[in-house]
């Protein structure tokens, strides 16, 4: 069987935008952002990109959730948005699918996860390979899972913190792209870590979605990544 893959992957638009920011010809980088709760980090990539640090746009905001706070920033930035009911999940391939045609209509070069509580399957992975990013707010390998930051807490560590990394079939292990330490002090509560962890979070997806933005993420044969 023919396994070749659908479309451009992560290095080829990277090596792409690289060769046009050495011209000074570079595009902003097209993302859609999928969101199913407050979006606090879809708002940090917003607001980086409305004060000229960013030079990517959002051509698309799906959330898996009607009542997504997060919508209303993104329809507050002008950004189209489409949101799903919770049916449309009863077959999340299918689902997928949906997404896969808005976001290519949109013309989204990368899709960014941020806060999405949904999985992706490989409607959206085979159209956008190692080019679905997503932020988990632990550092990878370590406490995967929906409750990244209660249970390092809840272990006691002393260092935990936040990783973006490329999504695959697997959860959570997919290329990590960044990570950022948080040390948990003496004292701190679970709600001090969270607010500390999602500081962390707004600094580090906008720059991360820079990075690849100006062509410098390159996946390895090994699924390791540098970056230039
Ligand atoms: C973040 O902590 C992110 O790491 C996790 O979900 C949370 C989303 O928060 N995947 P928000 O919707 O961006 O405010």
């Amino acid at each position: 069987m023919d396994r070749r893959p659908l479309a451009p992957g992560n290095n080829e638009v990277q090596a792409a935008r690289a060769a046009a920011r050495e011209t000074g010809a570079l595009d902003p980088l097209k993302i859609g952002v999928l969101i199913s709760g407050s979006g606090t980090n879809l708002q940090a990539i917003i607001d980086r990109i409305a004060d000229g640090s960013l030079n990517a746009e959002i051509v698309l905001v799906v959330s898996s959730r009607p009542s997504a706070a997060g919508l209303k920033r993104a329809a507050d930035a002008g950004i189209q948005t489409l949101a799903l009911s919770k049916d449309i999940y009863a077959d999340p391939w299918d689902a997928d699918e949906v997404i896969a045609t808005e976001l290519k209509r949109a013309g989204a070069e990368y899709i960014v996860m941020a806060g999405y509580m949904r999985k992706v399957h490989e409607p959206l992975l085979a159209l956008w390979p190692d080019r679905v990013v997503n932020i988990h707010p632990a550092l990878l390998p370590s406490f995967q899972g929906a409750h990244g930051i209660q249970d390092a807490y809840e272990r006691g560590v002393k260092v935990t913190g936040v990783t973006v990394h490329f999504a695959n079939a697997v959860y959570d292990q997919g290329p990590i792209i960044a990570q950022e330490p948080v040390r948990v002090e003496e004292g701190m509560t679970l709600d001090e870590l969270e607010t500390a962890i999602h500081a962390v979070e707004h600094q580090l997806y906008p720059h991360v979605v820079k990075l690849l933005a100006e062509g410098r993420v390159h996946v390895n044969d090994d699924r390791t990544v540098s970056i230039s």
